[in-house]
């Protein structure tokens, strides 16, 4: 239900945090920055140290472009990968057509990322979207949806919306999350660069299925209570 981000310049750290958290307790993300770093065999040392591998490239090509690297991705063994909704409908059938066989195999995930939460409407405008975020997340989790792939990654303010509107099984990977001793406000409160924060238990109970959270596990002092705390804190979610 957790997915740590591994948001480190180098594998020296990112495998020494991970060996600081239970890879019961959280899945970890390896992204642009650390995959461009370490590459694939940091992905295998996570994996040997008992962690499903979100490998969040956000791929963006042609549908053959984006096919090949899916399977590249996928024969890694990674429990996730993800492509750009924007990249349209035939890019989207291409990438459910090349992890179909890994998710047979393995239950290989492939999402779709909605808007970037840094897009806002005038963002959009820019680019020649004359509609809301909100309008565009939710037409873009349609394709999504149409093409068969497993879910998509949004801000959790934007969850209801797709719950409302998108019947499941679909997955929605959540970052923007921020626990409550960290909520903006809050005593010592960080919300870091996020502007649109929720607490862990307010993503759980709109709907999330997984919170992707960054620093206020990788940089905590022990980085195993802070999840432990989160852990607690949605569990309590999901109780009431
Ligand atoms: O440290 P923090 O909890 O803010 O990290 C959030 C993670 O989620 C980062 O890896 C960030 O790149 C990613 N992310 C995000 N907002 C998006 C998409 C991805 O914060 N819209």
């Amino acid at each position: 239900m957790i997915i740590t981000a591994l948001d480190f310049n180098n594998a020296n750290d990112a495998l020494a945090l991970a060996s600081r958290i239970d890879p019961q307790a959280s899945r970890v993300k390896v992204g642009k920055e650390l995959f461009t770093v370490a590459g694939p065999a940091l992905v295998e040392q996570l994996q040997s140290k008992g962690f499903d591998v979100f490998l969040d490239l956000k791929f963006h090509d042609i549908p053959n472009t984006v096919a090949g690297a899916l399977k590249a991705a996928a024969s890694l063994g990674v429990w996730m990968v993800n492509v750009h909704a924007s990249g349209g409908p035939a890019m989207l059938a291409a990438a459910r057509s090349a992890i179909a066989p890994f998710t047979e195999s393995a239950g290989t995930r492939v999402i779709g990322v909605t808007v970037l939460t840094s897009m806002d409407e005038a963002q959009l405008k820019a680019i020649g979207v004359a509609v809301t975020p909100e309008q565009q997340v939710l037409h873009l989790a349609s394709l999504v949806k149409e093409a068969g792939l497993d879910g998509i990654v949004c801000s959790p303010k934007e969850v209801g919306l797709i719950r409302k509107n998108i019947d499941g099984p679909f997955l929605t990977v959540t970052p923007g999350v921020r626990p409550t001793a960290t909520k903006v406000g809050s005593a010592g409160g960080k919300a870091d660069d996020q502007r649109r924060v929720m607490t862990p238990a307010d993503a759980i109970a709109a709907g999330s299925d997984f919170l992707v959270i960054g620093r206020p596990i990788t940089q905590a002092a022990d980085p195993q209570q802070a999840l432990d705390s989160i852990v607690n804190e949605v569990q309590a979610a999901i109780k009431s």
